[in-house]
């Protein structure tokens, strides 16, 4: 588990890179881990009408799952001003909880990065308790 950590970690440094941030300048870089080992990358991709904003984490989420994924393990996800070092651990937002509640479990794992050395992992029932999911209305 250890060497997945340090790739995912790896993989949302470098999907940061691709951030389209005019307004915003905050870069984000999320590394998504499947159940059967395959990663998929996203970054947050703004937009001038602001709430088409897209989050890095829903951009991951959203690849893999229009490629026929749908079991999922972990997330890394890593944030800060361009230009700058990463100084916080980028958590993620609401909607994005919201998404990642959908398609995953409980223990699916959130890892928060500052750098290779410096991470943060949590669950989702630790960042979303009490997630409101599908079951509920089906
Ligand atoms: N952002 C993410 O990519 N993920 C989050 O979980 C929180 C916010 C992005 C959206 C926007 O481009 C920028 O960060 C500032 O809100």
């Amino acid at each position: 588990m250890k060497i997945e950590v340090t790739e995912l970690i790896r993989k949302a440094l470098e999907a940061r890179n691709s951030a389209y941030v005019p307004y915003s300048g905050y870069q984000v870089g999320a590394a998504l881990l499947t159940e059967d080992k395959k990663i998929y990358c996203g970054c947050n991709v703004e937009n001038a009408s602001y709430g088409a904003t897209n989050c890095a984490e829903r951009t991951a989420f959203f690849k893999a799952v229009s490629e026929g994924e749908r079991k999922f393990k972990a997330i890394a996800i890593a944030g800060g001003l361009k230009g700058k070092p990463i100084t916080d651990y980028a958590w993620p937002c609401g909607i994005c909880r919201q998404v990642m509640q959908e398609f995953c479990g409980p223990d699916f794992q959130i890892i928060v990065v500052k750098s290779e050395d410096d991470y943060k992992v949590m669950s989702l029932a630790e960042l979303l308790p009490h997630g409101f999911g599908g079951e509920s209305i089906t």
